[in-house]
């Protein structure tokens, strides 16, 4: 019973997560590119952020909750230990996200510096990237990983 509850929950909180940065990499972004100037574009990336972000940090506890929890319940196969591994750089890649490059991009757009905000929104964009090429793989390891074993 509990075990159905936290695992409903742990794959919940990945595919919002997941599924938040591959539309925001791959359809916001280029659609953003495509149709505003600089200064709408990095105030729409700020509007965005502020309303994706708080669901990120929700999801960031509830995978690590649901997740750890789990692991007191299985055998500890080494594709969960795998999971658990690349979750954590997951986290961390987000958190960096979150106090670095998100706070220069707010300062920036606050003062109108557009060059500064293009350069922070390029680095939250790079890792964005790469954290949705690893919760992709992770989601892989995680639903196939059992029967490599
Ligand atoms: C950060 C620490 C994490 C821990 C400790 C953890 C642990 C676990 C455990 C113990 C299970 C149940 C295993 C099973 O059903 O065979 C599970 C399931 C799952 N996890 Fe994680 N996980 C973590 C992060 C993640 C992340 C970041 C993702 C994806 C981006 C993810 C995706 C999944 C999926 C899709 C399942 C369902 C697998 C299935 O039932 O076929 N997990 N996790």
């Amino acid at each position: 019973m509990y075990m159905s509850i936290a695992l409903a929950l742990h794959v919940i909180t990945v595919v919002i997560w997941v599924g938040g940065m591959f539309f925001a990499h791959q359809a916001l972004r280029p659609a953003a590119v495509s149709t505003l100037e600089p200064p709408l574009r990095l105030r729409l990336w700020v509007a965005t952020f502020k309303r994706f972000f708080p669901w990120v940090w929700l999801c960031v506890v509830v995978v690590l909750v649901t997740g750890l929890w789990m692991m007191t319940q299985f055998p500890k196969a080494i594709y969960i230990h795998s999971m658990m591994g690349l979750g954590i750089i997951m986290m961390f890649i987000f958190m960096h996200v979150f106090f670095a490059p998100y706070n220069k991009l707010k300062k920036a757009v606050a003062a109108e510096n557009w060059p500064e905000g293009g350069k922070a929104l390029g680095q939250i964009r790079m890792l964005v990237g790469i954290n949705t090429v690893i919760g992709i793989l992770t989601i892989i390891i995680a639903t196939a990983g059992k029967f490599f074993q």
